[in-house]
């Protein structure tokens, strides 16, 4: 329980006009140290090189800018070996870091902040923060495309159903079926990189609002911190959060995707498909009957896809309907961002272990395939003849009514039992109840023959390649 108690007002960093003390409630409410502490180096890396950038227009002296620099090195230090002990008063990671220098360089400590505020400061770090944190995804996501490609080159001969409205549809390639997340992965990066560009853009020296009066070189600001470009508007570079709801929709359509790959392998993992098993490492088993595996990790692969959307709306909620500027509604982007960076971390890295160690089922995949399933091919067949295809259709209908009034499968019809549907049947007809033949035929690009797949792969290996190297 919290007691009210009243907190001295001359402690706080912006307490100077105040002379009531704070609710303890809404000490706490206010808050976000306890988050906002994970950007502590960034918060370090701003204020190193704002103090240079004060430096140079005759703010601080090149003594007390080296004093507060070192100053900042000892905070670094204490936060990497976790001996930074936060204080009561300490709202959030920018007054903690402050508070600290004051402690450790004395009065010039207090002169780092002049022309600053927390609202250009804030904006900084959180870009410094999500540009690394977005690289890392990168890297997580790339390791899962790796993965895609090396199952589908080492099992391209494996055929199993297509699936359409979730019923038989036409024969295809599991590698075909795996790369077609591939794919989907690979928009979610090239989106990944045109947001991360965009967030690489400094609102350091836009002060609270209205700019920076000292005249700092924001250019040079930029590019000591590693940003791209700045804000060329104060007003919007204090409250522009683009760059986190960008985020948060990113991984709520990536982890859509996800979610949806998770659950065709819980379908396929189900005794009634059986053409997957995971390996236990990622399943987990009941506690009421023995018999059961099941697939939890996938299952909160979909799950938290849920989560993540939640995150993005929630936050676009809060953005809605700000005035102008720097609102403390703003304060609610740190915790959308960082949980949903840290789910869907956990997310890649389950979904990368789960498809490099599942193990498939040939053989009921191959059970799976029925002659009604080459129904199409028929059709095509006839095509090849010269019918078009939409008599071919009805053709091929009437073979099938055929098969089912003489109740055996279409590869059974004899040529003579063909013939009385279309004279064009001839002993050909025989190839066509070759699954391998029947996917072979899908041989433009982006289809499911074995040549088209192999140039799928072929063109995701270029790619992956060339993004690895920038
Ligand atoms: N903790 C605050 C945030 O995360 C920092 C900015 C506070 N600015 C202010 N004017 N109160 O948004």
């Amino acid at each position: 329980m919290i007691t009210r108690m009243t907190c001295p007002v001359e402690k706080k960093l912006w307490g100077g006009r105040f002379t009531g003390a704070t609710d303890p409630i809404m000490e706490k409410f206010n808050a976000s140290i306890s988050y906002d502490r994970r950007m502590w180096k960034e918060d370090i890396l701003g204020s190193q090189a704002y103090v240079k950038a004060i430096e140079k227009v005759g703010i601080v002296t090149g003594e007390e800018k080296d004093q507060i620099h070192k100053g900042l090195e000892t905070i670094k230090e204490e936060w990497k070996t976790d001996k930074f002990s936060i204080k009561p008063g300490d709202e959030d990671i920018h007054t903690a870091n402050e508070r600290r220098l004051k402690e450790l360089v004395g009065i010039c400590g207090g002169k780092l902040h002049t022309g600053r505020s927390r609202n250009d400061q804030v904006g900084t770090d959180m870009r410094l923060w999500i540009v690394n944190a977005e690289a890392s995804l990168q890297n997580i996501l790339l390791a899962f495309v790796e993965v895609m490609l090396k199952r589908a080159k080492e099992e391209i001969d494996v055929l199993m159903p297509g699936y359409t409205h979730l019923q038989r549809a036409q024969p295809i390639r599991w590698s075909h079926w795996i790369l077609s997340y591939a794919w989907m992965i690979q928009r979610d990066l090239k989106r990944l990189t045109e947001i991360r560009e965009r967030a690489s853009c400094l609102p350091l020296g836009s002060g609270a609002l209205a700019g920076n009066p000292f005249g700092v070189d924001r250019i040079a600001l930029a590019k000591e911190l590693g940003l791209n470009e700045i804000f060329w508007n104060s007003l919007d570079a204090v409250s522009d959060r683009d760059f986190v709801v960008e985020f948060l929709f990113w991984a709520s359509l990536l982890s859509t995707h996800l979610s949806r790959w998770a659950e065709d392998l819980i379908l396929y993992c189900t005794k009634e498909f059986n053409f997957v098993s995971l390996s236990d490492a990622y399943s987990t088993g009941s506690s009421l009957m023995p018999q059961k595996k099941n697939a939890d990790s996938l299952e909160l692969i979909r799950g938290k896809a849920g989560r993540l959307f939640g995150n993005m709306a929630g936050f676009m909620m809060t953005v809605k309907g700000l005035p102008s500027t720097y609102n403390k509604d703003l304060q609610e982007d740190k915790e959308a961002m960082f949980d949903t960076f840290d789910t869907l971390s956990g997310i890649l890295q389950v979904a990368t272990g789960v498809l490099s160690t599942l193990k498939i089922n040939r053989e009921s995949m191959k059970a799976a395939l029925s002659p009604d399933m080459l129904a199409t091919d028929i059709a095509y067949y006839l095509v090849r003849k010269g019918i078009p295809f939409r008599d071919a259709h009805g053709l091929a209908g009437n073979c099938v009514a055929l098969a089912e009034k003489k109740n055996c499968s279409l590869s059974e019809l004899s040529v003579a039992d063909l013939k009385t549907v279309n004279p064009l049947f001839e002993e050909d007809v025989q190839k066509l109840w070759h699954y391998e033949n029947s996917v072979d035929q899908y041989s433009a690009q982006g289809g499911t023959s074995k040549k088209s797949v192999q140039e799928q792969i072929h063109i995701l290996e270029k790619w992956l390649e060339d993004v690895k190297k920038h």
